[in-house]
Protein backbone atom coordinates (compact mmCIF):
# COMPACT_ATOMS: atom_id res chain seq x y z
CA UNK A 1 0.00 0.00 0.00
CA UNK A 2 1.58 3.37 -0.86
CA UNK A 3 1.89 5.96 2.03
CA UNK A 4 3.05 9.17 0.72
CA UNK A 5 3.16 12.73 3.20
CA UNK A 6 4.52 15.32 0.49
CA UNK A 7 4.91 19.18 0.78
CA UNK A 8 4.80 21.18 -2.33
CA UNK A 9 7.02 24.25 -2.16
CA UNK A 10 7.37 27.17 -4.78
CA UNK A 11 6.35 30.94 -4.87
CA UNK A 12 2.55 32.12 -5.50
CA UNK A 13 1.27 31.01 -9.24
CA UNK A 14 4.28 28.54 -9.64
CA UNK A 15 1.34 25.55 -10.00
CA UNK A 16 1.44 24.11 -6.58
CA UNK A 17 -2.62 23.66 -6.37
CA UNK A 18 -2.90 22.68 -10.13
CA UNK A 19 0.35 20.07 -9.20
CA UNK A 20 -1.43 18.82 -5.83
CA UNK A 21 -4.91 18.34 -7.38
CA UNK A 22 -3.09 16.15 -10.00
CA UNK A 23 -0.79 14.14 -7.58
CA UNK A 24 -4.18 13.51 -5.38
CA UNK A 25 -6.14 11.77 -7.77
CA UNK A 26 -2.60 10.21 -9.00
CA UNK A 27 -2.00 8.67 -5.47
CA UNK A 28 -5.45 8.95 -3.95
CA UNK A 29 -4.54 10.83 -1.07
CA UNK A 30 -5.84 14.28 -0.09
CA UNK A 31 -4.64 17.28 -0.96
CA UNK A 32 -4.40 20.20 1.77
CA UNK A 33 -4.24 23.81 0.81
CA UNK A 34 -3.61 26.20 3.91
CA UNK A 35 -5.27 28.58 1.85
CA UNK A 36 -8.17 26.90 0.42
CA UNK A 37 -9.00 26.08 3.94
CA UNK A 38 -8.63 29.94 4.99
CA UNK A 39 -10.86 31.08 2.11
CA UNK A 40 -13.48 28.70 2.79
CA UNK A 41 -13.64 30.00 6.17
CA UNK A 42 -13.78 33.75 4.89
CA UNK A 43 -16.29 32.59 2.62
CA UNK A 44 -18.45 31.20 5.86
CA UNK A 45 -17.49 34.01 7.76
CA UNK A 46 -16.10 31.85 10.84
CA UNK A 47 -14.18 33.38 13.25
CA UNK A 48 -10.56 31.98 11.68
CA UNK A 49 -11.62 33.61 8.59
CA UNK A 50 -12.20 36.69 10.14
CA UNK A 51 -9.01 37.00 12.13
CA UNK A 52 -6.99 35.85 8.54
CA UNK A 53 -9.04 37.84 5.33
CA UNK A 54 -6.51 41.44 6.39
CA UNK A 55 -3.37 39.55 6.29
CA UNK A 56 -4.34 37.57 2.92
CA UNK A 57 -6.24 40.65 1.32
CA UNK A 58 -3.12 42.51 1.28
CA UNK A 59 -0.27 38.99 0.83
CA UNK A 60 0.84 38.68 3.83
CA UNK A 61 1.40 35.55 5.81
CA UNK A 62 -1.75 34.74 8.23
CA UNK A 63 0.15 33.66 11.71
CA UNK A 64 2.16 30.76 12.30
CA UNK A 65 -0.01 29.58 15.46
CA UNK A 66 -3.44 30.28 12.83
CA UNK A 67 -2.08 27.74 10.32
CA UNK A 68 -0.60 25.39 12.38
CA UNK A 69 -3.93 24.99 14.51
CA UNK A 70 -5.80 24.53 11.20
CA UNK A 71 -3.09 21.73 9.81
CA UNK A 72 -3.10 19.95 13.02
CA UNK A 73 -6.56 19.90 12.73
CA UNK A 74 -7.03 18.68 9.25
CA UNK A 75 -4.53 15.93 9.41
CA UNK A 76 -6.34 14.10 11.93
CA UNK A 77 -9.23 13.48 9.66
CA UNK A 78 -9.53 9.44 8.21
CA UNK A 79 -8.69 10.64 4.77
CA UNK A 80 -5.28 11.13 5.84
CA UNK A 81 -4.73 7.21 6.96
CA UNK A 82 -2.66 7.28 3.52
CA UNK A 83 -1.08 10.22 3.48
CA UNK A 84 -1.64 13.67 2.25
CA UNK A 85 -0.08 16.44 0.13
CA UNK A 86 0.75 19.80 1.81
CA UNK A 87 -0.05 22.66 -0.58
CA UNK A 88 1.00 26.11 0.67
CA UNK A 89 2.00 24.35 4.32
CA UNK A 90 5.01 25.02 5.81
CA UNK A 91 5.61 28.50 4.82
CA UNK A 92 8.21 29.51 7.38
CA UNK A 93 10.95 28.00 9.44
CA UNK A 94 8.88 27.73 12.51
CA UNK A 95 5.82 25.78 10.58
CA UNK A 96 8.30 23.46 9.07
CA UNK A 97 9.52 23.11 12.75
CA UNK A 98 6.04 22.31 13.65
CA UNK A 99 5.54 19.85 11.31
CA UNK A 100 8.14 18.00 12.16
CA UNK A 101 7.15 17.72 15.34
CA UNK A 102 3.76 16.28 14.30
CA UNK A 103 5.33 13.61 12.07
CA UNK A 104 7.62 12.54 15.04
CA UNK A 105 4.33 12.71 17.45
CA UNK A 106 1.43 12.28 15.18
CA UNK A 107 -2.12 12.72 16.84
CA UNK A 108 -4.96 9.84 17.24
CA UNK A 109 -6.11 8.38 15.60
CA UNK A 110 -2.34 8.48 13.52
CA UNK A 111 0.09 6.49 15.53
CA UNK A 112 3.37 5.75 15.00
CA UNK A 113 2.71 1.66 16.17
CA UNK A 114 0.89 1.62 13.25
CA UNK A 115 3.03 -0.01 10.63
CA UNK A 116 2.77 3.03 8.56
CA UNK A 117 5.98 5.30 8.13
CA UNK A 118 4.78 8.39 9.25
CA UNK A 119 7.40 10.27 7.81
CA UNK A 120 7.61 13.05 5.41
CA UNK A 121 8.37 11.51 1.48
CA UNK A 122 9.77 14.55 -0.12
CA UNK A 123 9.70 18.10 -0.97
CA UNK A 124 8.65 19.33 -4.35
CA UNK A 125 9.77 22.44 -4.79
CA UNK A 126 8.80 23.95 -8.24
CA UNK A 127 10.84 26.50 -9.81
CA UNK A 128 9.43 29.55 -11.67
CA UNK A 129 10.47 32.92 -13.04
CA UNK A 130 8.41 36.14 -11.31
CA UNK A 131 7.63 36.96 -14.97
CA UNK A 132 5.98 33.41 -15.29
CA UNK A 133 4.30 34.25 -12.04
CA UNK A 134 2.73 37.34 -12.99
CA UNK A 135 1.26 36.37 -16.05
CA UNK A 136 -0.13 33.12 -14.60
CA UNK A 137 -1.53 34.86 -11.33
CA UNK A 138 -3.54 37.47 -13.30
CA UNK A 139 -5.37 35.16 -15.89
CA UNK A 140 -6.23 32.31 -12.67
CA UNK A 141 -9.60 31.57 -12.12
CA UNK A 142 -10.90 28.97 -8.90
CA UNK A 143 -14.35 27.62 -8.75
CA UNK A 144 -15.72 29.23 -5.64
CA UNK A 145 -17.61 25.83 -4.70
CA UNK A 146 -14.95 23.07 -5.10
CA UNK A 147 -11.60 25.43 -5.40
CA UNK A 148 -10.84 24.23 -9.04
CA UNK A 149 -8.09 26.21 -10.44
CA UNK A 150 -8.48 27.38 -14.12
CA UNK A 151 -6.22 29.95 -16.33
CA UNK A 152 -8.34 32.01 -18.87
CA UNK A 153 -5.22 31.07 -21.53
CA UNK A 154 -3.39 28.26 -20.86
CA UNK A 155 -6.25 25.69 -19.11
CA UNK A 156 -9.85 27.60 -19.73
CA UNK A 157 -12.95 25.70 -18.67
CA UNK A 158 -15.43 24.63 -21.21
CA UNK A 159 -17.98 27.38 -20.00
CA UNK A 160 -16.62 30.79 -19.68
CA UNK A 161 -17.12 31.53 -15.93
CA UNK A 162 -18.12 27.78 -15.07
CA UNK A 163 -16.11 25.12 -13.44
CA UNK A 164 -15.89 22.08 -15.55
CA UNK A 165 -16.07 19.77 -12.66
CA UNK A 166 -19.02 20.84 -10.50
CA UNK A 167 -20.88 23.47 -12.59
CA UNK A 168 -19.96 26.16 -9.62
CA UNK A 169 -19.17 29.49 -10.46
CA UNK A 170 -15.48 30.89 -11.41
CA UNK A 171 -14.00 33.78 -9.49
CA UNK A 172 -10.83 35.92 -9.37
CA UNK A 173 -9.48 35.71 -6.02
CA UNK A 174 -8.51 39.28 -4.24
CA UNK A 175 -5.23 38.78 -3.71
CA UNK A 176 -4.64 38.40 -7.64
CA UNK A 177 -4.43 41.96 -8.06
CA UNK A 178 -1.01 43.92 -9.05
CA UNK A 179 -0.40 45.06 -5.16
CA UNK A 180 -0.99 42.28 -3.28
CA UNK A 181 1.16 39.99 -6.34
CA UNK A 182 4.08 41.93 -5.50
CA UNK A 183 3.58 41.96 -2.08
CA UNK A 184 3.25 37.70 -1.76
CA UNK A 185 6.49 37.48 -4.23
CA UNK A 186 8.64 39.46 -1.71
CA UNK A 187 7.03 37.85 1.62
CA UNK A 188 8.22 34.02 -0.16
CA UNK A 189 11.53 35.60 -1.11
CA UNK A 190 12.39 36.77 2.83
CA UNK A 191 10.02 33.86 4.83
CA UNK A 192 9.53 30.87 2.43
CA UNK A 193 13.12 30.30 0.62
CA UNK A 194 14.69 29.80 3.46
CA UNK A 195 12.83 26.16 3.58
CA UNK A 196 14.66 25.36 -0.02
CA UNK A 197 17.68 24.99 2.58
CA UNK A 198 15.68 23.36 5.37
CA UNK A 199 14.73 20.37 3.64
CA UNK A 200 17.89 20.09 1.31
CA UNK A 201 19.92 19.96 4.73
CA UNK A 202 17.40 16.96 5.28
CA UNK A 203 18.10 15.50 2.08
CA UNK A 204 14.16 15.80 1.10
CA UNK A 205 13.99 18.56 -1.55
CA UNK A 206 13.53 17.72 -5.06
CA UNK A 207 13.68 20.84 -7.46
CA UNK A 208 11.07 20.81 -10.43
CA UNK A 209 11.37 23.12 -13.40
CA UNK A 210 7.74 24.79 -13.42
CA UNK A 211 7.83 26.55 -16.69
CA UNK A 212 6.71 24.03 -19.20
CA UNK A 213 3.29 22.15 -19.93
CA UNK A 214 1.78 21.39 -16.84
CA UNK A 215 1.28 17.56 -17.83
CA UNK A 216 5.40 17.57 -18.22
CA UNK A 217 6.10 18.83 -15.14
CA UNK A 218 3.34 16.23 -13.48
CA UNK A 219 5.04 13.39 -14.78
CA UNK A 220 8.54 14.76 -14.23
CA UNK A 221 7.34 14.80 -10.40
CA UNK A 222 5.85 11.10 -10.59
CA UNK A 223 9.26 9.93 -12.02
CA UNK A 224 11.15 12.03 -8.95
CA UNK A 225 9.07 10.35 -6.58
CA UNK A 226 8.89 7.13 -8.15
CA UNK A 227 12.96 7.10 -7.66
CA UNK A 228 12.46 8.43 -4.08
CA UNK A 229 10.28 5.80 -3.39
CA UNK A 230 12.65 2.90 -4.43
CA UNK A 231 15.34 4.38 -2.11
CA UNK A 232 12.83 3.92 0.58
P1 LIG B 1 -2.22 30.21 -1.24
O1 LIG B 1 -3.61 30.01 -1.65
O2 LIG B 1 -1.42 29.06 -0.77
O3 LIG B 1 -1.46 31.03 -2.40
P2 LIG B 1 0.04 30.95 -2.99
O4 LIG B 1 1.03 30.12 -2.25
O5 LIG B 1 0.39 32.36 -3.19
O6 LIG B 1 -0.08 30.11 -4.20
P3 LIG B 1 -1.13 30.26 -5.26
O7 LIG B 1 -2.39 29.54 -4.85
O8 LIG B 1 -1.29 31.70 -5.64
O9 LIG B 1 -0.46 29.57 -6.52
P4 LIG B 1 -0.11 28.06 -6.85
O10 LIG B 1 1.34 27.84 -6.74
O11 LIG B 1 -1.02 27.11 -6.11
O12 LIG B 1 -0.47 28.07 -8.39
P5 LIG B 1 -1.78 27.52 -9.15
O13 LIG B 1 -1.70 26.03 -9.26
O14 LIG B 1 -3.01 28.10 -8.59
O15 LIG B 1 -2.16 31.32 -0.07
C1 LIG B 1 -2.90 32.51 -0.14
C2 LIG B 1 -2.71 33.30 1.15
O16 LIG B 1 -3.18 32.53 2.27
C3 LIG B 1 -1.26 33.66 1.50
O17 LIG B 1 -0.84 34.84 0.85
C4 LIG B 1 -1.37 33.84 3.03
O18 LIG B 1 -1.95 35.08 3.37
C5 LIG B 1 -2.35 32.74 3.42
N1 LIG B 1 -1.67 31.47 3.73
C6 LIG B 1 -1.84 30.29 3.10
N2 LIG B 1 -1.06 29.34 3.64
C7 LIG B 1 -0.38 29.95 4.64
C8 LIG B 1 0.61 29.50 5.56
N3 LIG B 1 1.06 28.24 5.54
N4 LIG B 1 1.12 30.40 6.45
C9 LIG B 1 0.67 31.68 6.50
N5 LIG B 1 -0.26 32.17 5.64
C10 LIG B 1 -0.78 31.32 4.72
O19 LIG B 1 -1.49 28.11 -10.60
C11 LIG B 1 -1.59 29.50 -10.85
C12 LIG B 1 -2.20 29.75 -12.24
O20 LIG B 1 -1.29 29.27 -13.23
C13 LIG B 1 -3.52 28.99 -12.50
O21 LIG B 1 -4.33 29.80 -13.28
C14 LIG B 1 -3.10 27.72 -13.28
O22 LIG B 1 -4.11 27.26 -14.13
C15 LIG B 1 -1.88 28.24 -14.04
N6 LIG B 1 -0.84 27.24 -14.23
C16 LIG B 1 -0.37 26.33 -13.30
N7 LIG B 1 0.64 25.60 -13.82
C17 LIG B 1 0.82 26.05 -15.11
C18 LIG B 1 1.73 25.70 -16.15
N8 LIG B 1 2.64 24.73 -15.99
N9 LIG B 1 1.65 26.36 -17.33
C19 LIG B 1 0.72 27.37 -17.50
N10 LIG B 1 -0.17 27.75 -16.56
C20 LIG B 1 -0.12 27.09 -15.37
Amino acid sequence: MIFMILILLGPPGSGKGTQASLLSEKYGIPSISTGDILRQSIESQEKLGLKAKKYMDEGALVPNELVIEIVKSRLVKPDCKRGFILDGFPRTVTQAEALDSLLDNPLPPFTKRDSLDYSLSAVVNIDVKDEVVIERLSGRRTCRTCSQIYHIVSLPPKTVGICNNCGGTLYQRDDDKPEAIKKRMEVYTIQTTPLIRYYQEKRKLISINGDREIKEIHEDIIKSLNLVENER
